[in-house]
């Protein structure tokens, strides 16, 4: 996948690399039982994601498919060119807009958003201060009260081979808590589970 990208308003972006074999992984129906069978009921459980969800890093949306049946409108920003047209001409016509850009940086309007979600996402991004960066703009465009639901890889041997000519940028679940708290969001609940972890927090109201 490339690694650098251009965004809507014609900028040159970083990209992060996510390799071949993880790519088609993530476009694969086994994934997509895998998100339905396992991820959904837990984001069910999370609390409610109200009526505008803002997705960040769909790829090749496997996720926004999951999210876009269950809610009004679906805004799904994807930093990678390739990816954020393909998916912007699969979804054109539905409940779901894609931004091309760095979510980051990409100016959306703030206390917007009824929940923000991002899964597999965090590691793939170049830096701890770049996630920072995130957590801060997801803060800004969320409602008062919002969730914002994640699903991150833990840092193993086994996640870093599979990783190999990727990004990995490890976060450590007791670590986002403080993290987060740090940009606003409100106490953090997380579920360890083999090879990754799941988190909620809420903005407060
Ligand atoms: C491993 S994929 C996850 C795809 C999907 N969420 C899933 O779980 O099937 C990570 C995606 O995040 C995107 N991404 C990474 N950093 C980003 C950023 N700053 N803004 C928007 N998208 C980003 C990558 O381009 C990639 O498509």
């Amino acid at each position: 996948m490339a690694v650098w990208a251009a965004t809507d308003t014609g900028e040159a972006s970083y990209n992060c690399f996510v390799n071949e074999s993880h790519l088609q992984y993530l476009a694969s129906p086994e994934w997509a039982h895998t998100l339905e069978t396992d991820l959904l009921p837990w984001v069910e459980s999370a609390g409610p994601l109200g009526d505008h969800v803002l997705e960040i890093g769909p790829g090749p949306g496997l996720t926004t498919d999951l999210l876009r049946h269950r809610v009004s409108r679906v805004t799904a920003v994807e930093i990678d060119l390739s990816l954020g047209r393909a998916l912007q001409t699969r979804l054109a016509d539905t409940n779901v807009e894609v931004v091309v850009g760095d979510a980051t940086k990409v100016g959306l309007p703030a206390d917007h958003f009824s929940a923000a979600a991002c899964f597999s996402v965090l590691h793939h991004m170049a830096s701890a201060d770049e996630q920072d960066r995130l957590f801060v703009e997801l803060h800004r465009v969320l409602r008062p009260g919002a969730i914002f639901v994640g699903q991150e890889s833990l840092d193993l041997d086994m996640i870093r081979a599979g990783h190999a000519d990727d990004t990995f940028t490890a976060v450590d679940p007791e670590e986002l808590s403080v993290r987060l708290a740090a940009v606003g969001f409100g106490p953090l609940a997380t579920d360890i589970l083999g090879y990754h972890f799941r988190f909620v927090t809420r903005k407060a109201g």
